[in-house]
C-alpha cells in the first residue's frame, strides 16, 4: 500500500520498513509493498521507493530480512505510472500506449511509446524482479490495475495503436504478456509471480468481458496468483448491474483451472472475509483495515471480529506505526483521519 514514507532518492525508509514489519508481526501471511517504480520515468508520486537500480538492493535486503523474522512472505509490487507519472517529478515527458491529453505532462500530451520504449520498460520490469530475487523477496506482484501503464495498454480509450501492442484485447494485453514471460524466464521457478488487475475501469473502457478474455489467456502462463482489485467485494459488475453476481464471481464462475485468486475491496470484518472466500477467492487482501489494525490478520480467526471503522485519531495511527507523511496522506482519504 502506498504510504509516501520513503526518501526522495527512491530509497526505502526505515519508517516504511517499520510500517510493513508491524503488519508481519500481526500475522499477515503476505506483505505486499507499495507500488514501486521499475523505471525512473515511471514514478507516480513523492515518497515512493524505487526498484530501478541496484543501489536499492541493500535497503531491500533489510526489508526482506526484517519481515522474515515473523514468517510472512514479502512481495514487491512492480509498477510504472505511464501517463500518471508526473513530469515535474520524473523529469521525463510521460509516455503511454498512444499520444494522449495528459495533465502530468508539461506539453499537455503524452509521448506515444515507441517499440524501443516498450522493450526497454519490459526489461525494466524484468530487472526489478531480478533485484527482488537478489534482495531475498519471496515474490512480486505486477501492478496491472488502477489505470497505470499496464492498464493504459489494456485500455480501449488510451491504447489506439495499430501495431502488435494494440487492437483487440489480444493485442492490448501483449505488453503485460511479454512482461510476464520475460520475468518468468529470468527468475527461479520457486519465485512467486502474480498480477493485479482491475476487472472493470469505466473511464478507461476496461470491460469485464475483456478482463475475462484476458484472464482466460494469462491463466496458462504459470502465474502463481491473480489479484482482483474489486474496490468493493459486494458491488455488482458495471457492465451487468442487474445480475446478482459480484465482480469476483463473474471470474471464478466463468473460468476453470484458475491460479489462486486474491480478492480485495472493503473487507473489514471476519464476515466480509468469509464473503470474499464464498465468492471463490482463495486468499483475501486488505488495505484500509490493516492501517489502524496491524493485528487484523491475527484477530480475524475470531468469527465475530468486526473492528470499528474510520475515522481514526492521529494517536491511534501513530500507535499503529504510521509516521507523519503517511498520516497526512491518509487525510486525503475521505474521513479516514479524525479532524484536529
Ligand atoms: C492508502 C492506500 C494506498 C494504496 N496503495 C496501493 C498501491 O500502492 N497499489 C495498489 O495496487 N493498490 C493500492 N491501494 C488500493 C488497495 O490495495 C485496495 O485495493 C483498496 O484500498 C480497496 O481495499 P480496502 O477496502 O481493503 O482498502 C491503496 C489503498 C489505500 C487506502
Amino acid at each position: 500500500m502506498t504510504n509516501k514514507q520513503s526518501y526522495a532518492d527512491g530509497t526505502i525508509s526505515q519508517n516504511e520498513i517499520n510500517w510493513l514489519v508491524r503488519r508481519a508481526k500481526g500475522s499477515f501471511g503476505i506483505i505486499t509493498t507499495a507500488a514501486s517504480h521499475v523505471s525512473k520515468d515511471g514514478q507516480g508520486w513523492e515518497g515512493e521507493f524505487g526498484l530501478y537500480d541496484d543501489k536499492f538492493i541493500d535497503c531491500l535486503c533489510l526489508l526482506s530480512r526484517s519481515i522474515k523474522r515473523y514468517d510472512s512472505l514479502i512481495f514487491a509490487q512492480l509498477f510504472h505510472g505511464g501517463m500518471r507519472a508526473p513530469e515535474h517529478l520524473t523529469g521525463f515527458q510521460p509516455i503511454t500506449a498512444s499520444r494522449t491529453i495528459c495533465k502530468e505532462s508539461k506539453s499537455g500530451y503524452t509521448r506515444m511509446a515507441s517499440d524501443h520504449d516498450i522493450w526497454r520498460i519490459i526489461q525494466d520490469f524484468t530487472s526489478a524482479a531480478v533485484r527482488c530475487v537478489e534482495s531475498g523477496f519471496d515474490g512480486i506482484e505486477l501492478h496491472g490495475a488502477h489505470g497505470y501503464l499496464i492498464s493504459q495498454f489494456l485500455s480501449k480509450t488510451i491504447n489506439k495503436r495499430t501495431d502488435k501492442w494494440g487492437g483487440d484485447i489480444n493485442g492490448r494485453s501483449q505488453f503485460l504478456i511479454e512482461i510476464v514471460n520475460s520475468i518468468k524466464n529470468n527468475v527461479p521457478e520457486n519465485f512467486i509471480v502474480g498480477i493485479r488487475l482491475s476487472p472493470e475501469i469505466e473511464e478507461l473502457n476496461i470491460s469485464l468481458e475483456d478482463s475475462i478474455k484476458l484472464i482466460r489467456k494469462v491463466k496458462t502462463m504459470g502465474l502463481d496468483f491473480i489479484h482482483l482489485s474489486c474496490w468493493d467485494i459486494y458491488a455488482p459488475s458495471l457492465q451487468y448491474p442487474k445480475d446478482p453476481k459480484r465482480i469476483a464471481e463473474w471470474i471464478t464462475h466463468s473460468i476453470d483451472n484458475l491460479p489462486p485468486i486474491i480478492s480485495t475491496g472493503k473487507i473489514w470484518s471476519a464476515e466480509d472475509a468469509q464473503n470474499a472466500i464464498d465468492q471463490g477467492a482463495d486468499l483475501i487482501g486488505v488495505a484500509r483495515a490493516a492501517i489502524p489494525y496491524p493485528d487484523w490478520a491475527k484477530n480475524i480467526e475470531e468469527t465475530k471480529y468486526n473492528p470499528p471503522k474510520a475515522p481514526f485519531s492521529v494517536q491511534q495511527l501513530q500507535d499503529a506505526e504510521l509516521s507523519a507523511p503517511f498520516i497526512n496522506y491518509m487525510r486525503k482519504w475521505k474521513s479516514f483521519v479524525e479532524d484536529d
